[in-house]
Formats: structure tokens, sequence, C-alpha cells
């Protein structure tokens, strides 16, 4: 049998996508292989969000192109948002891939790869057509699972290449994603995630006898039995209403933890990015957040570094970190895309000077993320657990509802539900021990 190897770059859209394709691929006769050095078919999954994803992805690359002067029947393919970005420019850059294709056409790779990996369509670039919802689906988690609302998505935030490599968006009809998550929870799963890049847009673009609105979604998903928790990434501020959050606030299976990505503190930045939200409103949406969801996790996305943010701008970001509080935030230095508005603005602020912030950013974004997981000392928690701790083999890993990562004692097993006695914390994981098994 030919096997096949993914190597996955990104985004938690793109983790799914390669569980698509990873499903595509068994479909045609192909299984996995544990380690790239063993596969016939080496696929890469790529993202192109900034410049180090690309640098990584070269040196990838490079191996697998030796890989290939040695073995020439080895068949290379190179998927995601970094091949949409190139094209058929790929081919030049990279010549010994012989398969490159967008995130829109997985549907195609079957095809494309051939069965059993052998009548390989080299140099084909495929770009959007397709919808990856119905494809064979190969899980890496048994009781958690991703499911994709929508893809593609409208804004046009002025550092992100993500329009442009994942087009317009296009919602999932509703039937169809209940549907998949009826069919996960008969299967086992327990844990929802859903997924677009903007999620909570989802549902204004279907045709008008089914329209419906993403709290409508949740509200669906709950009703689904054998559905313990959902969550959902990631929301955008501007279409955060009120129905989603009383969704939130009203299933028993929605967590209370939402990754509300605010990007910047500053007014003046806010606009140049084209976020189409002012500080003001967002931290009116926090404070209709906590009011209306108890006990709610709040994480965030950041950029330092946006062309034209001065020492000013900067600070007022570090101003609305300590006053919102996040439980957790992904901080990063803006990367220039090439195509995208911010990448040509005049004012590109120096590299030293983006370090810098970033420096002064993680260390409050981490004191508070410490201090807030702090507070849950003494708290009783429940946790899904995910397998053994990866740095204590005597101690069980989950997650609490809150999406916080929970080493504990006790015995557990993978996909059961247990109230953890919370003991110590650190800014990203707490440490407790098991108090009972949940029933379910
Ligand atoms: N669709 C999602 C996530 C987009 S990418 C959303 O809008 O929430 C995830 C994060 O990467 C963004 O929230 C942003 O903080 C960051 N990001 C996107 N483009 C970037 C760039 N050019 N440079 C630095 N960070 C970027
Ligand atoms: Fe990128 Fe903005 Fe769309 Fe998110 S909402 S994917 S940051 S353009
Ligand atoms: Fe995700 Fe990266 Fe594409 S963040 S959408 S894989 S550019």
């Amino acid at each position: 049998m030919k096997r096949y190897h993914v190597t996955t770059f990104g985004c938690q859209m793109n983790a799914h996508d390669s569980e698509r394709i990873k499903g595509m691929l068994e479909s045609i006769g192909l299984g996995e292989a544990a380690i790239p050095e063993d596969a016939d078919v080496l696929v890469f999954n790529t993202c192109t969000i900034r410049e180090k994803p690309d640098t990584r992805l070269a040196a990838y690359l490079g191996d697998a192109g030796a890989r290939k002067r040695l073995d020439p029947d080895v068949v290379i393919a190179v998927g995601g948002c970094f091949a949409e970005a190139q094209r058929q420019r790929i081919f030049d850059l990279y010549p010994f891939v012989d398969v490159a294709f967008g995130p829109g056409s997985i549907p195609h790779l079957a095809e494309w790869v051939g069965a059993g990996g052998v009548g390989v369509t080299r140099g084909k670039f495929g770009t959007h057509e397709h919808f990856a919802g119905h494809l064979p689906v190969h899980r890496e988690r048994r009781f958690q699972a991703w499911v994709q609302v929508s893809m593609g998505c409208n804004s046009k935030c002025a550092y992100c290449i993500v329009p442009a490599v994942r087009g317009r968006e296009q919602s999932r009809r509703p039937a169809d994603i209940v549907a998949e998550v009826t069919n996960l929870a008969a299967d086992g799963v327990s844990e929802i995630t859903l997924l677009g890049q903007n999620v909570n847009s989802w549902g204004r673009d279907l045709a008008p006898d089914i329209q419906t609105e993403f709290g409508e979604l949740l509200r669906a998903c709950d009703a689904v039995p054998g559905i313990e928790r959902i969550r959902f990434t990631s929301p955008h501020p501007k279409d955060f209403r009120p129905p989603v959050i009383s969704a939130i606030a009203e299933c028993d299976s929605v967590c209370e933890q939402v990754h509300l990505p605010l990007q910047s503190g500053s007014a003046r930045i806010l606009k140049a990015m084209r976020r189409t939200y002012t500080p003001e409103r967002y931290l009116a949406l926090v404070d209709r957040l906590r009011d209306t969801i108890p006990d709610l996790a709040l994480g965030t996305d950041i950029i330092v570094g946006f062309p034209g943010e001065s020492e000013h701008d900067f600070e007022q970001t570090l101003d609305l970190v300590e006053q919102v509080r996040f439980d957790s935030a992904f901080t990063f230095i803006y990367s220039p895309r090439a195509g995208t508005e911010a990448a040509v603005m005049p004012d590109q602020v120096p590299e030293e000077a983006k370090h810098a912030r970033l420096e002064r950013l993680v260390e409050v974004v981490q004191r508070i993320a410490a201090e807030r997981n702090a507070e849950r000392i003494g708290t009783v928690e429940e946790v899904l657990v995910e397998g053994t701790s990866r740095t204590d083999s005597a101690l069980v890993r989950g997650r609490t509802r809150r999406n916080t990562m929970v080493n504990f004692s006790g015995t557990a097993d993978t996909g059961d539900l247990v109230d953890v006695l919370i003991e110590s914390a650190t800014s990203t994981t707490l440490r407790g021990r098991a108090t009972s098994l949940v029933a379910v």
C-alpha cells in the first residue's frame, strides 16, 4: 500500500482541512505514514498569514526537494494558503512540486494525486471551486471535532491576506451543519468547535428561504443530544449581535469562552486597519458579554507595529489590555503581506521597535493571564480529558469549559468529564486533583 504524510501549518481551519485531505487520500487507497521519510506522497498544507510560516515552509520544502532527487517517484503536493497566494508561481519557486492546490480545491486532490499515488497530474494548480464540508474526513481526535460552518471572509482588514486566499464568505447550509454535528455525536464526539474566518457573520449570505443567523445555529447545535461542549472561532466584534450573546448564555453546552480579536487599542490604528469598531465599542461589547455570561473567559489577538503605530497608539493597546484583563492573548508582530493594503502604507515601523513593543505587551498579557488563572484556585472545574500530561506522565491532561489546560492527579480516560479541584496556576495552565467523575 502506498502511504501519505501531511505536514500542517497555520490555524484550526487548516488543521481541519488536513483532516479532509487525509480523508481524500485514504478514499483512494493510501494509508498514513507516521513520518515523512516513510511516505510516497508528501503533502504540505500551508499558511501565509505572516512571513514566518513562509520561511518555515521553505525549510520543509528544501528537505522534500532533497528527497525527490533521491527518489523521483515520491509525489510532492503543496496545498493551503501559501499555495493559493502563489498559484502557478509555486512551480517556478519549487520545480520539484508535482501538485499545488488551494483550500478550495481539496475535492480535486484524489484526481490529481491519482489512485495509489500514480498518474499524478504534474504542474497543476487548482483554485476555489468547492466547499469541502461533504468530503470524507480522517478525524485526529475521538471526542472533539471541528465543524466548518463557512469559508472565506468578506472583511477588508488592511493587514490580512486571508480574504485573498480564502475568497468571499460562503456559508454552509444549516441542515448540513446540524447533520454533521448529529453524526459526530453518534460517533462519540462530545465537544465541537464551529469554524469560520468570521464565524458570527455566518448565515447572512444564505438563500432567503433558509436565511438565519449564528445565534440560531448555536441553539440548533445545542439541541443535538450527546454534544456537551460547543466552542466557536473566530467571531468579529462588529458582528456580535445580542441574539448570539443570549444564545451563549442560555445554551448549556455552549462554553463560557469567547475569542474576540482586538488587534489594537488605538482608535486611529483600528480605523487604518479597517476593523470598523472603536475601542469604546469593543469595551462596551466586553461589558455586555460579561454581564450576560457569568464567569466568561475572554481571549484575543493583538498586532503590534502596524504601519503608523506610534508609541502613544501602542500605549493605548497596553491600557486596553489592562482594562479588559484577557484570560489569554495571541500577540503578533505586524508582518507585511504582498497584495494587502497595509503592505504599501507609509510609516512602516522599524523591526527593533516592533520587537520591543511585542516584549512589553507579552509581559502585560502574561501577568494578567497568570492573575486570572490564579483566581481559579479553590474552584472546582469540569475538565474534558484529552490524555496524559505532556510533562508528567503521572498526571491527566484536559481542558476546562473556559478552555484552560489543566493537569491533574487522579485516574480518568480520554473523553471523560471529570470535576477537578484547582490547586495552583501559571499563566497558561492549571494544576489540581480529581474530585469525581461527572455523570454524562
Ligand atoms: N479570521 C480570524 C483570524 C485571522 S488570522 C479573525 O479575523 O479573527 C489570526 C490573527 O493573525 C489575526 O487575528 C491577526 O491578529 C493576526 N494577523 C493577521 N494578519 C497579520 C499580519 N499581516 N501580521 C501580523 N499578524 C497578523
Ligand atoms: Fe483577516 Fe479581518 Fe477577515 Fe479576520 S476578519 S480573516 S483578520 S480580513
Ligand atoms: Fe489559516 Fe494561515 Fe490560511 S492562519 S486561513 S492557514 S493563511
